[in-house]
């Protein structure tokens, strides 16, 4: 009988369970009532009372043995049907991988610029991006024939002349001082339109920050000071300005804000055109016409204003030689932006 116990436990060792068909094979070899080892606890009967104690316990363990392999494997193959058979999906697969997206460009400078001047006391203002005539030219001072009026420049709506797509968001600032008492400080990024021909240095859709202090006692100093430590604040500290004299509607003295050249820092390079400088925007003092227009009074109070192209400091930031990039959306370019550093 002992040998028949040990024969028929390696027999359960042994018996190699691959699926749910020799699993129930092994049920019933083993473990049912009708098996072999049901039987052998029969047998166990008749051996004789000397002997049955320990017979008795061989064959316990045997029968645990067995009760366990069984146990263990229908765990295991009922696991397998609640993943695999019950979901449709195999755990077992490698996971397909999670791309991360990444910042426009755009949006990472126009937050570096935005930042720096938060810094300075700055809020952020926004408008509508179509406009009416008054915001977007009169307030500031253009004149009845200016050409910037003119369709060449600006897309009106055929049935309203008085509409247009804003040509920049100066007209935010116009909005502003309408209905805020200065100290105004207020910097007004977003999206404007000019009639131009679209090549790699030109689009019709671009992006603007602009920026306006009113207080009393504003001055050009004031003005230049805040554009010097926005440009080392956003160039690094080595980064020069300089202004050119130059003309807009809106501002009196007016200029052109160039900053030294980052790729060739200053010495001459193809992309500032062996200058040494490139330029970033336009500046100047409000002309008191416009703080009037917006029932300010200019007796008591001056400001500054200042706009740039979004795009343009992200062509000298990055290096980018053509802006046509920035709207065709390739993803082996927008990948490439991650942080600005
Ligand atoms: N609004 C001007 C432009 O779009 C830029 C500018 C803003 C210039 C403020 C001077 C002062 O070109």
């Amino acid at each position: 009988m002992l040998d028949k116990i040990k024969e028929i436990y390696k027999e359960v060792e042994e018996f190699k369970v691959d699926n749910k068909e020799h699993l129930e094979q092994f049920r019933l070899s083993f473990v049912s009532r009708k098996g072999k080892i049901t039987e052998l606890f029969e047998e166990l009967k008749q051996v004789a009372q000397e002997e049955k104690k320990a017979m008795g316990q061989e064959l316990n363990k045997l029968k645990n043995k067995a009760e366990e392999k069984f146990k263990e494997l229908n765990e295991h193959f009922e696991n397998q049907k609640s993943s695999s058979v019950n979901t449709g999906i195999d755990v077992t697969l490698p996971s397909v991988p999670n791309e991360l997206g990444s910042r426009h460009p755009l949006s990472i400078v126009r937050e570096k610029i935005v930042r720096v001047f938060e810094r300075m006391g700055f809020n952020l203002s926004e408008g509508p991006e179509i406009e009416d005539d008054w915001h977007n030219f009169t307030a500031l001072n253009f004149p009845e024939n200016h050409p910037a009026r003119e369709m060449q420049d600006t897309f009106f709506i055929e049935k309203n002349p008085d509409i247009a797509l804003r040509t920049h968001t100066s007209s935010v600032q116009v909005r502003v001082m309408e209905n805020q008492k200065p100290p105004i400080r207020t910097l007004s990024p977003g999206r404007v339109f000019r009639n131009e021909a679209i090549s790699a240095r030109a689009h019709c859709v671009f992006h603007q920050v602009e920026g306006l202090y009113i207080d009393e006692n504003v001055s050009f100093a004031d003005l230049k000071q805040t554009l010097y430590h926005f440009a080392k604040e956003m160039f690094g500290k080595d980064t020069k300005i300089r202004f050119r004299p130059s003309f807009f509607p809106f501002t009196e003295p007016s200029a052109e804000i160039d900053i030294t050249c980052l790729i060739c820092k200053g010495q001459g390079c193809n992309i500032c055109k062996y200058s040494g400088w490139v330029e970033i925007g336009g500046a100047g003092m409000v002309d008191p016409n416009v703080l009037e227009n917006c029932k300010i009074d200019s007796k008591k109070y001056t400001g500054f204003a200042f706009g740039m192209g979004i795009e343009r400091i992200t062509m000298l930031k990055y290096g980018i030689k053509d802006l046509r990039l920035f709207t065709e959306n390739d993803v082996r370019f927008l990948r490439q932006f991650t942080s600005l550093g």
